[in-house]
């Protein structure tokens, strides 16, 4: 048994002067602890009681290139040593928005923001000051951030509490605190499903500034889009007028430098990106037509933020799209080869210990759920799953030094290696069987 006791130490102090004692309130699904972390290398984290994991939390998505790269902390030192941020502006700002217009279909133009939550709060007002329009429609299972005026309710093993979604045709808060008036504006429908969005747009389609999308569900299941949804809704908006935005802060840098949108050859009017964009450091950004962002070109609307484009986080970012850019990109190919090798690995241990489930996969970055079906393609199969079951296997994997989130979620870097992998399922084999084995004693126990 691993013992976590300095860690369980250390959230029992951190209560104390931290409200809840982690940063983000998702961190405190973790069991049997919210874990402390000493330091990372490559694909390795090291907790508080020397305990190592094969990392695939990958800190939730930023850590494309693992901990602590060695090129990529030397050109942030490099940076820090020249003065960390000026409130000016600064060369490295104009690199990094040149770069990204040449990596990125979609985008003419960029903006930077320090957060996810903030590029699409961003993206959100140039459609709205961009058609004079001001409904969005979003979609069940998707998270774009934890602003008010797009968090809504969702079931979700990782969120606590929370109202149920949609009651009675309304869009509800997705947390206290929030108000409802913020969500009058949302539209919620199911995703995956041309036609709920077909009959919304053609009946309020006046009414609509934007349609907001994750181009792959990753947040609930790692949902594929059907063939021809994303065609379809990219039609649909053009034809109705309403701006298209694409959230990409997890796809972003994720499923080529051309994220998902290169990747299904459909240019969207907006994209978020955030996360793996600078490599584990705070920064986001909005990309798009020069058309749209003459809104915030021409001061109509506000773009604001202290810490916008500061030398580091640019620094980095460059660093990050050098790093993944070299040889072509082999870097993509080589973690989604390691990705399809886990999904695929996964799903025979799961079935050879008797468990039910579905993994799906695509890029570096896959869903493993416990689900009696044998594919789960929208948010309403997804939340059939045993969140329960997933959440002890988590818990499993961390005693047999993996990291995994307790959602479902696996993100691969460039630093997992095919050895990453095999340990990887050796263990996952070894969870699952001790998973089967409690069942069968629970089991014998309520029987008996
Ligand atoms: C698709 C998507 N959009 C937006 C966000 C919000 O990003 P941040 O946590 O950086 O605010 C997230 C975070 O997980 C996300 O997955």
């Amino acid at each position: 048994m691993k013992a976590y006791t300095t860690s369980k130490r250390l959230f029992e102090r951190s209560g104390a002067a931290l409200a809840g004692g982690v940063s983000s309130s998702l961190r405190a699904a973790m069991r049997p602890v919210p874990l402390f972390a000493a330091s990372g290398r490559g694909a390795v984290v090291t907790d508080a009681d020397g305990n190592r994991y094969i990392d695939y939390l990958l800190a939730y998505g930023p850590l494309i290139l693992g901990h602590a790269h060695p090129e990529l902390t030397e050109r942030i030192h490099a940076a820090m040593t020249n003065g960390y941020t000026f409130g000016l502006q600064h060369e490295g700002e104009i690199e990094l928005a040149a770069r990204l217009t040449e990596a990125l279909p979609c985008a003419e133009q960029v903006a930077f923001s320090g957060s996810g939550t903030e590029a699409v709060m961003l993206a959100l007002r140039i459609a709205r000051s961009h058609t004079g329009r001001t409904k969005i429609v979003r979609f069940h299972g998707h998270y774009h951030g934890w602003s008010d005026a797009i968090f809504t309710a969702f079931p979700s093993a990782d969120m606590k509490g929370g109202a149920a979604s949609d009651a009675g045709g309304k869009t509800m808060p997705g947390t206290g605190g929030q108000s409802e008036l913020a969500l009058q504006d949302v539209i919620l429908l199911p995703w995956n499903d041309a036609v709920a969005l077909e009959e919304t747009l053609r009946a309020r389609g006046h009414e609509v500034a934007a349609v907001i999308t994750e181009p792959v569900m990753c947040n609930s299941g790692c949902i594929r889009p059907r063939d021809g949804y994303l065609e379809r809704m990219r039609e649909l908006t053009r034809e109705l007028g309403i701006v298209l935005i694409f959230d990409e802060v997890i796809t972003g840098f994720r499923f080529g430098l051309g994220g998902a949108h290169e990747r299904f050859g459909i240019a969207p009017d907006l994209m978020t990106m955030g996360k793996a964009l600078a490599g584990g450091i705070a920064l986001s950004a909005v990309a798009g037509s020069r058309e749209l962002m003459r809104v915030v070109s021409s001061g109509k609307v506000s773009h604001l933020g202290t810490l916008n484009g500061n030398c580091v986080a640019t620094a980095a970012a460059i660093a990050t799209l050098d790093i993944l850019g070299r040889n072509g990109g082999e870097a993509f190919v080589r973690m989604e080869a390691t990705a399809a090798r886990l999904a695929q690995g996964l799903r025979e241990r799961i079935a050879a210990n008797g468990f039910r489930g579905v993994v799906n996969q695509e890029g570096p970055v896959f869903h493993m759920m416990f689900i009696d079906r044998d594919a789960v393609e929208d948010f309403a199969a997804f939340s059939e799953r045993d969140g329960a079951l997933y959440s002890d296997f988590a818990e499993r994997m961390l005693e047999e030094g993996v990291l995994v989130r307790t959602n479902g979620l696996w993100y691969v870097s460039t630093e997992h290696t095919e050895a990453h992998a095999e340990a990887t399922l050796q263990a996952a084999d070894r969870a699952l069987a001790r998973l089967a084995a409690e069942r069968r004693t629970e089991g014998g126990e309520r029987r008996g």
